[in-house]
């Protein structure tokens, strides 16, 4: 049997200093089948070129920007030449490189959000549709065991028809001008130019939305949303609240936030149907509470041997040895890399492997960010409280 070689991976961004990129870098490598073999890892040639000493790239293989890259990849033969493009830069660096790498022959890894603007999420979205290449785009909290259990089980109908959702990221980290103290991520995460018009929304909320559907399988049909800025001198929000209510008539709650102060990531997410309930925390991401009318709750753990196919693919530690964040980034590189090998030998992935966000995913995302600034803006859903005497 010929040997598969591992695949080859060019990274843009995540070079010094940078938060993601080395979180997508260590999740990538962690199961063997991908390696980093090139990078552009920032916007300064110098800094790249320190990010890839730093890393070990042959430094032929370092670039001074994304379209060189892609250029000079092209020339070396295929087997030599990287499989992989990851995008890990701000968001107004999104678009931009996924096309040109798809276009010229590459699979793409993108953070979210998909794009900067929805123009662009639309655009792009016709050019993955038309690709021959695969699409991943890292919504890393559906990466998790328990995750990936809770959303067999809605699918299976244990907890029955859903009735309710309610998802809630809080974060704390932006409950001052942190901007204005030369903190990287803040100062370009609270300009629209650079992240996008939603602030909390588009960086968390998306990431919450886009869990409630995961999970449930279900679709949302309509919002209604309240964004507001609480820190004074912030352009965009950093704070808000949506209701949603889906294809089925289920209603959810749906809460972000960076300003609730001390408050780390405890994304959140409950689902309750007319025969049982799951309750999911990041804080405590390898266990899951399922809840009976009639006997008490229990909690399954990830690594043991009652849960599902889902959660069993996704898992490589015992009970009791805590998985995290990193592994929830790997089982989506992971499905992605073995999809690609699938591909090459001819065979069709198994479903399992296939499950991870795409281009669904990145649309509805904008399209998320679109209608909830939209919604907030306008003063139609709201009904005054007014007591009559
Ligand atoms: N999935 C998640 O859980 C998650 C978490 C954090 C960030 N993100 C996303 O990841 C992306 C990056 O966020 P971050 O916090 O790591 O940002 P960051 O500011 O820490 O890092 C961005 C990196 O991109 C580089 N860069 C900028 N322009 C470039 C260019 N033209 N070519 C090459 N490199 C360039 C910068 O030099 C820097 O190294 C964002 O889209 C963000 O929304 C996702």
């Amino acid at each position: 049997m010929a040997i598969q070689k591992k695949l080859k991976m060019g990274m843009v961004g995540g070079g010094p200093g940078a938060f993601i990129g080395a979180i997508h870098r260590s999740a990538a490598l962690m199961d063997g089948l991908i390696e980093l073999t090139a990078g552009a890892f920032s916007s300064n040639p110098d800094k790249s070129k320190q990010a890839g000493e730093e890393l070990m790239i042959d430094p032929s293989r370092v670039y001074s920007s994304y379209d060189e890259m892609i250029q000079k990849e092209l020339l070396l033969p295929e087997g030599e030449r990287i499989d992989i493009i990851s995008i890990v830069t701000p968001n107004n660096v999104h678009f931009d490189p996924t096309k040109k790498a798809l276009e010229n022959g590459f699979h793409v890894v993108l953070d979210k959000p998909m794009t900067l603007t929805y123009d662009e999420a639309k655009e792009l979205y016709k050019i993955i549709k038309k690709s021959d290449k695969l699409f991943c785009l890292t919504h890393t909290y559906t990466g998790y065991p328990m995750i990936k259990q809770m959303k067999q089980m809605i699918a299976n109908g244990e907890i029955g028809t859903v009735k309710k959702v309610y998802v809630e990221y809080p974060q704390g980290w932006l409950y001052k001008l942190l901007e204005h103290e030369n903190n990287k991520q803040a100062e370009w995460r609270t300009d629209p130019a650079r992240n996008g018009k939603a602030g909390c929304f588009g960086d968390i909320g998306t990431h919450a939305f886009n869990l409630a559907e995961y999970v449930t399988g279900m679709q949302v049909a309509k919002i209604c949303a309240d964004l507001d800025i609480k820190v004074e001198g912030r352009p965009i929000d950093d704070d808000g609240a949506v209701l949603m209510r889906f294809e089925n008539n289920a209603s959810g709650i749906l809460t972000a936030s960076q300003v609730d102060t001390g408050c780390e990531n405890n994304l959140k997410i409950r689902v309750y149907g007319d025969k049982g309930g799951l309750e999911w925390q990041q804080e405590d991401n390898n266990s899951l509470v399922v809840r009976w009318p009639n006997k008490a709750a229990e909690t399954y753990r990830a690594g043991t041997g009652y849960l599902g196919s889902m959660a069993n693919e996704n898992t490589r530690t015992p009970a009791g040895h805590p998985e995290g964040y990193i592994e929830a980034f790997a089982n989506i590189y992971r499905n992605f890399a073995r999809c690609i090998y699938a591909l090459r030998k001819g065979e069709e992935p198994k479903a399992e492997w296939r499950d991870f966000p795409g281009a669904e995913d990145g649309i509805r995302g904008m399209a998320f960010i679109e209608l909830v600034l939209a919604s907030s803006a306008s003063d139609q859903k709201w009904t005054p409280f007014i007591v009559e005497k």
